[in-house]
């Protein structure tokens, strides 16, 4: 027992200690030899107790030797005298966040402050969640075939489609749960689109949704100044323009003062001085009806945006095709950003 817990609690740190060790016990005149000189002599029914120790003690002593020659020799290895170890070392490379990424997430933290929490859902929809939910009409010509990749053109309702807005999740959600409602939607949506420096077949977006009671107009107003300031920083002024969506009423589009100018005009806002950057409304009542939301009690706000322009205006990016192609020319800018 005393050997064992000496042999258990042993470490070599230098190749002369494990020859000590190797002697002490495994050698000729070792203690593990001594002790087996000593099984000869004791009584046939002893041998068998004895003989089965000794074993476990003999296994225990060699596969400590084992582990400590093992990792010394490793060890000497690194030492080895053919090696330079004045060369200098091969650099390798550490990927960087994606600029997409990296807005998508200040995004996110900005509304999360604000108490919204993220939601997502399929890129596969059906027309429901994509359209007719959100009070498209029929021949509405966003569900034309020239802006809708369809996986399966169904008979009237039911076509399958790579969804064209995030605006399908607000459905989902609504749909399956109460107000209120909080949430954000970044995702990655399809048009049928030419690609070019200005249009891709796929871009991304954070669409956004706040439905309880009394929720007005003022709040959308609100909520989207602030983001506006938190995310482009303070002094960023905001414009609204009437428009048209068919899931809100009334609708707006946000502009911005052109972040890279200042307002004093330059070619990323047209010499305006202004950017719009999304589109907003208080949800529709009829859209509100079809998830099954008592639209006298409740009214909300939607709004969304593409994380590609955003992006543009944060980084003066002016191809939309650099965030695709995945050139580490490009990636490697954002590197300091992780
Ligand atoms: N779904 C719209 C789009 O993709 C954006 C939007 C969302 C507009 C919510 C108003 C309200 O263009």
């Amino acid at each position: 027992d005393k050997y064992t817990s000496e042999i258990k609690a042993f470490t070599a740190a230098k190749a002369e200690e494990l020859e000590a060790f190797r002697i002490k016990y495994l050698g000729t005149k070792g203690i593990i030899k001594d002790l087996f000189d000593q099984f000869k002599t004791v009584g046939p029914e002893e041998k068998r107790t004895f003989g089965k120790v000794l074993n476990q003690f003999k296994q225990l002593a060699e596969e400590k030797y084992n582990e400590f020659k093992e990792s010394l020799d490793s060890g000497v290895k690194s030492h080895d005298s053919s090696q330079d170890l004045t060369l200098p070392g091969d650099g390798f490379e550490v990927g960087s966040r994606h600029p997409l990424s990296l807005v998508r997430n200040e995004i996110i933290d900005i509304f999360k402050r604000l108490g919204f929490v993220v939601a997502e859902g399929p890129e596969i929809e059906d027309d429901w969640h994509n359209f007719s939910a959100l009070n498209f009409p029929e021949e509405h010509p966003a569900r034309d075939m020239q802006d809708t990749f369809f996986v399966r053109k169904g008979e009237g309702n039911d076509d399958i489609a790579l969804r064209t807005h995030t605006s399908s999740v607000q459905v989902r959600m609504m749909e399956s749960g109460k107000p209120p409602f909080r949430a954000i939607m970044p995702g990655r949506v399809y048009r049928n689109e030419a690609i070019s420096a200005r249009a891709h077949c796929f871009f991304h977006q954070v669409e956004g949704l706040y439905v309880d009671e009394n929720v007005s107009f003022s709040d959308l107003k609100q909520t989207l100044y602030h983001f506006v300031q938190e995310l482009y920083g303070e002094g960023t002024k905001v414009r609204f323009r009437p428009s048209y969506f068919p899931f809100t009423e009334p609708s707006a589009e946000m502009d911005i003062s052109c972040t890279i100018c200042k307002g004093s005009g330059c070619n990323m806002c047209k010499y305006s001085g202004w950017v719009e950057i999304l589109g907003c409304g208080m949800v529709d009542p009829n859209v509100l009806e079809n998830c099954g939301i008592d639209s006298k009690k409740y009214t909300g706000f939607a709004f969304g945006m593409g994380i590609e322009r955003i992006t543009n205006l944060k980084y003066v990016i002016r191809d939309l095709r650099l965030f695709s192609e995945n050139d580490v020319r490009f990636l490697k800018q954002f590197q300091t950003e992780i």
